[in-house]
């Protein structure tokens, strides 16, 4: 299992951050303690967080505070969990979310 880099540098020695673990699509992401997990997956520079039910669009977190729900992922196995919402915490999984059309293909 890889470690994925950061865009940010949470090693900062100026910084006394405490970091967590979790797991994001089945790769290890070192995050900082205490933030939610959409602050944590943009960190790691993804792309998107889920794909419209819609048209199948790719979707990412828009207002970062449980209006738009545009974040929405699976989080230990449960779906439609806002990541803008959601702390992060140790050994915490988190996947992306499909509609269930993608899910069949
Ligand atoms: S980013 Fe809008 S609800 Fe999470």
């Amino acid at each position: 299992m890889s470690n994925r880099n950061s865009k940010f540098d949470w090693s900062n020695p100026l910084a006394t951050v405490e970091t967590i673990t979790i797991n994001f699509e089945g790769e290890s992401c070192v995050v900082p303690a205490g933030i939610t997990v959409a602050a944590a997956l943009l960190g790691h520079d993804d792309d998107h967080f889920c794909k419209s039910a819609a048209e199948g669009d790719k979707r990412a977190p828009y207002c970062l505070m449980g209006v738009c729900f545009e974040c929405l992922v699976e989080i230990d196995g449960t779906k439609n969990r806002q990541a803008c919402l959601e702390p992060v915490y140790e050994g915490m999984n988190v996947k992306r979310q499909y509609a269930v059309t993608d899910e069949k293909k």
